[in-house]
């Protein structure tokens, strides 16, 4: 059995986290429930810091706040000196909320809005990641009706394939995001920010990928990217301020997963940055980065209540749970994988292969497939581990499920950072038919 961070088995054979029991959490907050590893999150920011400060390199570790936004999780990412990447306007909202400092703030977004942007520079922001030629045009539109420069890094896909599933590959040439590094488009971008006025050009901006065990991948962007720099040094006399290499760093989710610390990428990183600009002789950028799975994933454990089970004979045993794929949908949409116990018998021999099944009427709501678990009963709990990162995040209502809460737990204290939705909350936006009003 793996536990991640201050998650270990107490005295009564319960899983504890944070040094309190998730049986009571369980008890007091209801399921699912998500519980988040606070001082877990702290280590994680801490050694991605470190990892710079030892090198001696400026730096921006920038949470990226898609993996989990709430007003608790972004004021825990100030209070650790991180940077948030945001990419909407309800992220960034809720930043704002937070009292995040603005100017620590990067927008994301292939296809932010005219009201999203005018919001990110009215709010003062960091900095714009800039992605498409029509994004360039209305964001010099809005900067000049307000008079001001906007800092802005501008996102190239370089054509870097990463080693993960498929539906989360952005840095391919085919892709969604970001001006393409090697067709031209990139250099037009550049060269047309660098032509107004109301620009001030930060530097580049990529992401290759997500859950990446690698550095390879990292390297050889980087080698793209200096590539593209010494061209754009060449011809436009521009050397970047910025270098920034987003997000996309792996964490085990079950035993099949072999992540590298976090201090090797950012050393990888750090390394090859230094020698493409001593090759070049420039003057060394800072390295910004964006994780968002690598700081909270394996912080987060939800908790769900045990409820009916189906034996098909010779096939399948089936074990239901309170929640699913309205709570976790990255098994039904990435086949996602994870690794559960019962938090109340932790430590119970587990002498039956179950598979997990949601409660959403859908066949493809399984959370876990062949698992090894103890004879479970009605009001055991379950515990799945590593669902940190976009569990609430891509959390819906199908069937009209209410979100769980959200619970942080540190040095024994826990808190409630977000309330379970309750009915009334469903039906909060909902308008009646015209004709029955009366
Ligand atoms: N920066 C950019 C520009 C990104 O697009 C992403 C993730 C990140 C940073 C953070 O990546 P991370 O460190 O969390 O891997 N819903 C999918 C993941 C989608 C990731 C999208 N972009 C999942 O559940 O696996």
């Amino acid at each position: 059995m793996f536990f991640h961070g201050t998650s270990r088995v107490n005295d009564k054979g319960h899983l504890e986290i944070g040094g309190v029991d998730t049986v009571d959490l369980a008890k007091e907050y209801g399921t699912p429930l998500y519980i988040y590893d606070v001082a877990l999150i702290r280590a994680r920011a801490r050694a991605f810091k470190e990892a710079f400060q030892k090198h001696g390199v400026k730096a921006q570790v920038a949470y990226a706040s898609k993996a989990f936004s709430s007003i608790a999780m972004v004021q825990l990412a100030e209070e650790e000196g991180l940077s948030l990447d945001v990419v909407s306007g309800g992220e960034l909202y809720t930043a704002l909320q937070a009292g995040f400092p603005p100017e620590r703030i990067h927008f994301h977004g292939n296809n932010k809005s005219r009201e999203e942007l005018m919001m990110a520079l009215e709010s003062g922001i960091g900095c714009v990641v800039v992605d498409n030629f029509y994004e360039l045009e209305l964001l010099e539109q809005l900067s000049k009706q307000r008079g001001k420069t906007t800092a802005i890094l501008i996102r190239v896909t370089p054509g870097v394939e990463a080693h993960t599933h498929d539906y989360i590959l952005t840095g391919q040439e085919d892709s969604k995001f970001g001006f393409d590094l090697n067709n031209g488009q990139a250099d037009e971008a550049l060269r047309k920010a660098l032509s107004s006025s109301f620009f001030s050009v930060l530097g580049i901006h990529c992401h290759i990928g997500s859950q990446i065990f690698e550095t390879t991948g990292f390297v050889l962007a980087a080698q793209k990217i200096f590539q593209k720099i010494a061209d754009w040094k060449e011809t436009y006399g521009f050397v970047p301020a910025v270098v920034n290499l987003g997000g996309g760093f792996g964490i085990r989710y079950t035993s099949e997963d072999d992540p590298i610390p976090v201090s090797e990428y950012v050393e990888k990183i750090i390394e090859e940055v230094k020698k493409q600009v001593s090759e070049q002789n420039i003057p060394m950028p800072e390295i910004w980065i964006e994780p968002g799975r690598s700081l909270v994933g394996d912080a987060g454990t939800t908790i769900y209540s045990i409820g009916s089970q189906k034996v098909v004979p010779n096939v399948r045993h089936y074990v239901a749970v309170d929640g699913g794929m309205s709570d976790n949908i990255r098994p039904a949409l990435y086949e996602a994988k994870y690794e559960a116990v019962l938090a109340n018998r932790v430590l119970d021999e587990k002498n039956e292969i179950v598979s997990i099944a949601g409660k959403c009427c859908e066949s493809g709501d399984m959370l876990i497939w062949d698992l090894p678990l103890p004879k479970a009963n009605p009001g055991d709990y379950l515990a799945v581990f590593c669902t940190g990162a976009y569990g609430y995040s891509m959390a819906n209502n199908y069937n009209r499920i209410p979100r769980p809460a959200v619970v942080f737990v540190e040095n024994g204290e826990a808190q409630l950072v977000v309330k379970r939705e309750t009915y009334e909350d469903l039906v909060r936006l909902d308008l009646p038919l015209k004709t029955k009003v009366k």
